[in-house]
């Protein structure tokens, strides 16, 4: 694929090639998930965490998910790009959720919007997809609900939940989105939704029975050592390796080492 699309992502799915996605949140990093052939690049509010260190996603405004946004956008040529709708900017009303993704997708540039929820958000994705904007969904664990679960444990591992959950994945596939994500659930659940449905499932924490893989930019170059969910795979220790870098370039500031006699005018 070329430049990848929405339906780029079903085709994906039907011929059973796993959809790759990674987060990123500035210019320079998206520059290199993309060329490093990511299918989808998804501005998470998961910037409210790792660019703001908010301990949750909620305080992320739209302002600022569409300065991360715009900044992807400026550097991506393949990827599609998806854009978390932040919380307070979709829950009022159908309308209000709208007005929030005509702005993503105007100000930023971006490819498609993503929302949280299933049942209770029917009326805005029906809107927002009115209007030519595709939609990802997302179920299970939820972290702009956090305040109502309490805790960021796996989700749905009662029957009531994943009951819902089903119903849910199936109705977004009747309204129209185009591939949804299931965070943090059991494996067996997100297999038999993916199963079920025609749309592409790609998972965080979600088993390898989905039809994609998603996680956070940072988490995975192991830029941050203190979260070790076990659906993690650190892909580098970027942590060490700044940390020993830029305190080397500390030590040779201060013995003068640097800049020398070829770095200087
Ligand atoms: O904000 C985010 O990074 C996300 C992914 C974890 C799916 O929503
Ligand atoms: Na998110």
């Amino acid at each position: 694929y070329k430049k990848v699309t929405t339906k780029s992502l079903i085709e994906m799915k039907s011929n059973g090639e796993k959809i790759s996605m990674l987060t990123a949140y500035d210019y320079t990093m998206a520059k290199i998930v993309d060329t490093a052939g990511v299918d989808v690049i998804l501005v998470g509010d998961s910037a409210s965490n790792v660019m703001a260190g908010h301990e949750t996603t909620l305080p992320i405004t739209l302002d600022q998910m569409i300065y991360h946004a715009s900044s992807v956008v400026r550097a991506v040529e393949r990827a599609l790009v998806v854009i978390d709708l932040p919380f307070g900017s979709y829950q009022s009303d159908s309308k209000e959720a709208l007005r929030s993704s005509i702005r993503i997708m105007k100000e930023s540039g971006g490819h498609a919007v993503k929302l949280e929820g299933g049942k209770e958000i029917k009326e805005s994705i029906k809107k927002i997809l009115n209007a030519g904007i595709p939609v990802m969904g997302h179920l299970g664990l939820t972290p702009q609900s956090i305040y109502k679960f309490g805790t960021y444990t796996v989700r749905a591992k009662e029957d009531e939940e994943a009951e819902k959950l089903i119903e849910d994945a199936k109705l977004l596939e009747q309204l129209g989105c185009f591939a949804l994500v299931l965070e943090k659930i059991p494996a067996n659940l997100a297999k038999q939704v993916a199963e079920s449905i025609s749309i592409p499932v790609i998972g965080i924490g979600a088993g390898g029975g989905v039809d994609g893989q998603v996680l956070v930019i940072h988490d995975m170059l192991g830029m941050n050592n203190e979260f070790s969910p076990r659906f993690l795979r650190r892909y580098m220790n970027l942590y060490e390796g700044m940390t020993s870098a830029i305190s080397k370039y500390v030590t040779d500031v201060k013995s003068k080492d640097f800049p020398n006699e070829k770095e200087q005018y």
